[in-house]
């Protein structure tokens, strides 16, 4: 077998599983249909993603999370992993399940607690506006929070079942390919030049890249997560090395945390065994609610080795018609009309349009794929 002994170490040391065998009375329990955010999660601690995690966060972790960016245990961690309910069990094992109202895992009940929204909205998010996605839907949740492992008999069935790497899967892919330092790169939206540039200046620097585009639920207006994967697709296949690339599905759904959510999203690569993390413009962010380098500011708050994975920290990337490549204010002296720069809602309009996106903004097939997409 393959050591992964090289690789980084996994967020508390060790990696979680919590998959196991579906118990005998799981029909008997009293059921909780989690949301599409909950069920994403419960996958992620099945897998030990989110290590060391074992199932939904205590009153102290969550307490310790939302004042302090750490768990109870003094450990880095970002954002909470909660279960909202409407009222405690009665029992002191529940059972989670699917819309449909398969159950996939049991929870055994730690304790209920309640839990002040506005005051994890402020915390998190950095603001209490309902208009922001992630706060929204914070506000949209149960009043209690239930705590406790969880034991995953059922796995969600995966939307792209070819990227369905978990963290013992991505580490072992590394260890096979002979990579030690490997560099992550979080999107949730199709990857166009600029992403390309980072990935491949990242890249150039490290042994291996792994493509791990978000593929859980994202705001409605993101582009739809099938025509982004078909994008991936084409871009990897077309611009770059096989042997050096892995792409993968990182089931995680989008808070739009900005700041919080760049630092839980770093760790999470951590588990994936990734030894880098990218960190861009306005990672994470929406509309304009956080500064562009608010999400590389906030690495300061932690000591340069205790999340130990390295950020790599882009600016904002563009092309630019006098250097004839893709750079920054780092490493262009032109003025701003020399910059090729598209805005999310201009790129959008021309797509819907039927108008393809100048080469320098989006390679051509990615391009006619969207244009594709948006037609039907
Ligand atoms: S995100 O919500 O997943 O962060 P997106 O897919 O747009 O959104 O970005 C993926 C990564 O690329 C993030 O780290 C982001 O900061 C970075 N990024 C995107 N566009 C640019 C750009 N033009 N210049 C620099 N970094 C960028």
């Amino acid at each position: 077998m393959t050591t992964t002994d090289h690789l980084i170490r996994p967020h508390g040391g060790e990696l979680v599983d919590r998959t196991g065998e579906r118990p005998d009375d799981v029909e008997a329990l009293e059921q909780i249909t989690l949301t599409s955010r909950e069920l994403s999660d419960l996958d992620m601690l099945a897998s030990g993603a989110l290590s060391p995690l074992e199932g939904f966060m205590s009153r102290e972790d969550y307490e310790h999370v939302v004042e302090e960016m750490r768990l109870g245990s003094g450990l880095p961690w970002a954002l909470p992993v909660c279960l909202a309910v409407d009222e405690a069990p009665r029992g002191d094992r529940v059972a989670l399940a699917d819309e449909t109202g398969r159950p996939l895992a049991v929870l055994d009940v730690r304790e209920s607690f309640e839990y002040d929204k506005q005051h994890e909205a402020e915390q998190c998010f950095r603001t209490t506006d309902a208009e922001h996605p992630g706060v929204a839907r914070l506000y949209g949740q149960k009043p209690l929070y239930l705590a406790g492992r969880v034991t995953v008999f059922e796995r969600a069935e995966p939307s792209f079942p070819e990227l369905a790497l978990d963290p013992v899967d991505t580490r072992r892919t590394f260890a096979e390919r002979g990579w030690r330092r490997v560099v992550g790169f979080q999107t949730r939206n199709p990857i166009h030049r600029a992403h390309e540039y980072l990935t491949k200046v990242a890249l150039e620097t490290v042994d291996g890249l792994l493509i791990h585009p978000l593929v859980g639920e994202t705001k409605s207006d993101d582009v739809p997560v099938a025509t982004r994967v078909e994008c991936y697709r084409l871009l990897v296949d077309g611009y770059y090395p096989a042997d050096r690339v892995l792409v993968a599905a990182f089931p995680a759904a989008m808070r739009y945390a900005g700041p919080r959510e760049a630092i839980w999203h770093a760790i999470c690569r951590k588990n994936y065994g990734c030894s880098h993390f990218i960190v861009g413009r306005d990672h994470a962010g929406v509309g304009s609610y956080y500064g562009s380098y608010d999400a590389q500011l906030i690495f300061d708050d932690f000591s340069p080795h205790e999340l130990d994975i390295e950020p790599m920290f882009f600016e904002h990337t563009f092309w630019c018609t006098t250097c004839g490549a893709m750079a920054s204010a780092k490493t262009c002296p032109h003025p701003a009309e020399q910059h090729v720069f598209l805005s999310g809602t201009k790129v959008r309009e021309m797509l819907e349009a039927g108008e393809l996106p100048p080469v320098e903004f989006s390679r051509p097939e990615v391009a006619a794929a969207l244009i594709e997409a948006y037609r039907s």
